[in-house]
Formats: structure tokens, C-alpha cells, sequence
């Protein structure tokens, strides 16, 4: 449904419905599911969970609607918006489009080892994925890991091809529902676990969701509750998808009809609550096979941890499991994906009046060659280079700590300040109510604009160079 708005031909989407769905495909992705519950079982369990929701309901809420508010009411991609928005802030726009060309690449390269694993267990390869050694060996060969990605990544160039509802829209309608199936499902199994260990120790799945949902507040200090609050706003920042272009470009499509705050509240409550039951998913599954330390794992633990643990359910229930679990995470990643790749499009589109095809064509071959270097990082270019938070890491962790820690803070601190200060947050707030829609909150939302959301910027940018470790 190519629709006219003006002159030039602009996609929407069809309706709200579209809309959240898609914006929260974008926003759900493989910082929920991996990401969210370690950070959970590390920061203390409940404790994470309920600074997360806090978080989530003021500054999460404050930072989406902005940008979408943003894209909606100039109407263009990222790298246009914030130019039409105030002259002399077009560099917001360029910050916004180079974050999603920096992040599309390596996204896409994990998207593929997560489609390794969904083979590797779909052809009954269990055993193998559990053994040490099997990720390390597969993200270090030559070619396999080059191979997924360019898989995933031609499965994300042509949905974006297909444009906003016959492709993005189409197909988050079935994937979201399907993927709230899948976590739900795996949820309740993980629950219902439970096993004897070798020293004759019976855990079982329920003793773990007790451990993610009550708060431990044990030998809690102010430098560790600190500690907290900054990896929940951190993973909050990343798990809704802000400050990388992404929800200006959504919001670009959205009808101005269409009721903004409430379609906010949606995104987040479908969000928060996928991370939430990720968690219900994950820990109690670790907890009871692998015991209390393995929980937070680390990065690790969606490659090392989880093969261990599926295999551990035996050959055939593990099977089933797995192959369902990386099923979902691939929906999962690939609605995130092509968020990225439509943010960059959307802007080429706009800048330089390409059409759809030629856009796609040229950011795909882009951020497809650029992912093949990133995977070479573990091999043919391998190198190690010390980050200022400390760790080390490989030429992914650098676009990772590049994206992530640097410049997406500083976009989201500027946007602040263009919004809170330099054109005020009445015209957002007016964009929001346009249509007729009535949004609550609306002092909330100057108070956070104008200060909280820049002091709680600061910090996470601060966080970037090594303080609060
Ligand atoms: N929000 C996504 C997640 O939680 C991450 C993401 C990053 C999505 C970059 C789009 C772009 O995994």
C-alpha cells in the first residue's frame, strides 16, 4: 500500500497494530533474550528487575516517545529529521545514521551464528554444540561464520526490499506472535525442571525462578546498588532500540492519527515483558543443571552455557528445545535486524531521492562486506585491543564499545538538550497529542527531558571510561 503524503511517495504503516509490532520486533531482540538475563542474576535478581521496570517507565518512556515523536512529525529518516527539526543540528542526523551503519554489520554476523546453532541442533548435532571448545572453533573458522552471516543478512536485505508493510510490517505481524508462543512455551518447561547432580544435590527449576524474582539485598552497598542502576540503564538504552536512528525512522511511517503515547506504552510493555520472561526462560534452566555460579555467566552463555544446558535435558527433549529456542531468537534478531537496515535506507532514500531498490542494494553491499571483515576479526585479522572499561576484545567488542558506550549516549544527552532546551519539549508533547490523543505523564515527561535523562546520560557515558566497575 504505497501511500502519498505530499508529493513524494512515503510508506506508512497500515495501523497501530503494524506499528507496535514492528517497532517492538525491533526493539525485542537478542538483548532480551541473552543479554537481560544475565545481567539479572548478576545484579541480585529482583532487585535488577525492579530498578529495570522503574528505569523503564520514566526514562525509557521519555527517550522513545522523543524519537518517534521526532520522526513523526518531520516525517523524513534520521539523517533529515533533526536538520528539519532545528537548523544547525543536522549533525544529530549524521550521528543517527553512521550508529546503525556501525551496529548493522556485526549484528548481522551474530544473527548468523545464531542460525548456525538453529542448524547444528535442527540436524540433531547436539552433543557436538555442547562440547567445550565448539563456539570458539566455529566463530574462528574461515569461512562457516561468513557464510551465516551472508545468509542472515540476505534474508534482512530482502524484507527491506519489500518495504514498509509488504515486508517489515508483513512480517513482524507473524513472527512477534509466534515468538511470544515460543517464549512463553520454553518459560513454563524451564520452570518444571529438575535434576540431581553428581555430589547428590537435587535443584530444581522453581528454587532458580525464586532466585530471579525475589530481590537480594545481601551485603548491597551504595557503589553496588550504583552498580545496578547503570547496567540497567544500559541495557534499557539498547533493549528499546533508541538512539540509533531507528525509532525516527518508525516513527516516519506512522500515521499522524495513530495514538502516539499509548503505542509508546505498548512497545515497552511488550519489551520489558519478553525480557522479563526471557529471564523465566533462562535462569531457572541454567540454575537447576549448572548450579547458582553459572548463572551469571557472562556473554557466554547463550553459545557455551545453553547448548550445555539443552543437552543436559537429554538427547531428545534438548533437541526440541534448542531447536525451538534459537528458532525464536532468530525471529528475534532478524526483526531487530532489518530495524537496523531500514533506518540506513530510510535516510539514503530521503537524502539523496534514491528509490527503494537502489538504497537497499547499496547499504546491503555495505553493511555485507563490512560484516565479513568483523568476522575476519576472529581469524585472518584477529587482534587483540584493550577497551577503556578494561576488557579486552576483538575487532566486534570495538564496534560494540563504539556504538553502544560512546556514541549512543552522546546522541541521546544531544537530543536532550535540542528537545528539553533549544526547541522545547511543548512541540514534542504536541506532536504526541496530535489526533486527539491524551498523554499522561506530561510533567514527567519535562522533568525527565530537561534533567534527569541528561544526568542519567552523563553517567552511562561516564560508565564508558571505566568508572563505576
Ligand atoms: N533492541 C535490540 C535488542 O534488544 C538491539 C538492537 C540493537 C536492535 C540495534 C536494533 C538495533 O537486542
Amino acid at each position: 500500500m504505497g501511500e502519498f503524503q505530499g508529493k513524494r511517495e512515503r510508506n506508512t504503516f497500515s495501523g497501530s497494530l503494524g506499528f507496535i509490532l514492528a517497532a517492538a520486533g525491533s526493539a525485542v531482540g537478542l538483548g532480551n533474550i541473552w543479554r537481560f538475563p544475565y545481567l539479572a542474576a548478576k545484579n541480585g535478581g529482583g532487585l535488577f528487575l525492579l530498578v529495570y521496570i522503574i528505569l523503564a517507565l520514566t526514562f525509557g518512556f521519555t527517550l522513545l516517545l522523543t524519537e518517534v515523536a521526532i520522526g513523526r512529525k518531520t516525517g523524513v529518516g534520521p539523517l533529515g529529521a533533526y536538520k528539519s527539526l532545528k537548523k544547525g543540528w543536522g549533525f544529530l542526523g549524521i550521528l543517527a545514521t553512521v550508529i546503525p551503519a556501525i551496529i548493522l554489520p556485526y549484528y548481522s554476523l551474530i544473527g548468523g551464528w545464531v542460525l548456525k546453532y538453529f542448524t547444528v541442533f535442527a540436524s540433531g548435532g547436539i552433543e557436538g554444540a555442547a562440547e567445550d571448545g565448539f563456539f570458539t572453533g566455529f566463530i574462528t573458522a574461515q569461512w562457516q561464520p561468513i557464510i551465516f552471516h551472508t545468509l542472515f543478512f540476505a534474508a534482512t536485505a530482502l524484507v527491506i526490499f519489500r518495504g514498509v508493510n509488504e515486508g517489515i510490517e508483513k512480517l513482524s505481524r507473524v513472527l512477534m506472535p509466534l515468538l511470544v508462543v515460543l517464549v512463553l512455551g520454553i518459560a513454563i518447561y524451564s520452570c518444571s525442571l529438575s535434576f540431581t547432580d553428581a555430589s547428590g544435590v537435587k535443584r530444581t527449576g522453581m528454587q532458580g525462578l525464586a532466585i530471579y524474582l525475589i530481590p537480594s539485598f545481601e551485603g548491597l552497598t551504595f557503589g553496588k546498588l550504583m552498580g545496578v542502576i547503570m547496567d540497567a540503564m544500559g541495557q534499557l538504552f539498547y533493549s528499546l532500540s533508541i538512539a540509533m536512528g531507528i525509532m525516527v525512522a518508525y516513527g516516519s511511517y506512522l500515521k499522524k492519527d495513530e495514538n502516539l503515547p499509548k503505542s509508546i506504552n505498548r512497545i515497552e510493555i511488550f519489551d520489558t515483558g519478553i525480557a522479563l520472561l526471557a529471564g523465566v526462560m533462562v535462569v531457572p534452566a541454567v540454575f537447576t543443571f549448572m548450579g547458582r555460579e553459572a548463572m551469571s555467566g557472562g556473554p557466554g552463555l547463550m553459545f557455551i552455557s545453553l547448548p550445555k544446558v539443552f543437552s543436559s535435558m537429554g538427547k531428545v527433549p534438548g533437541t526440541i528445545i534448542g531447536v525451538l529456542f534459537f528458532l525464536m531468537i532468530i525471529f528475534a534478531a532478524l526483526t531487530s535486524c532489518i530495524s537496523i537496515l531500514e533506518a540506513i535506507v530510510s535516510s539514503l532514500m530521503d537524502e539523496f531521492h534514491w528509490d527503494r531498490r537502489k538504497a537497499t542494494i547499496i547499504a546491503s553491499i555495505y553493511g555485507w562486506l563490512l560484516g565479513i571483515v568483523v568476522a575476519l576479526g576472529y581469524n585472518l585479522l584477529y587482534f587483540e585491543y584493550k577497551l577503556p572499561t578494561g576488557d579486552t576484545g576483538q575487532m566486534l567488542d570495538i564496534f560494540d564499545y563504539l556504538s553502544n558506550n560512546i556514541m549512543m549516549p552522546i546522541l541521546a544527552i544531544l537530543t536532550c538538550i535540542l528537545v528539553g532546551w533549544v526547541i522545547g519539549p511543548k512541540e514534542i508533547i504536541q506532536e504526541a497529542e496530535e489526533g486527539g490523543a491524551k498523554m499522561g505523564r506530561r510533567g514527567l515527561y519535562v522533568l525527565m527531558i530537561r534533567f534527569v535523562c541528561i544526568v542519567l546520560l552523563a553517567l552511562v557515558f561516564m560508565k564508558a571510561f571505566g568508572f563505576f566497575a
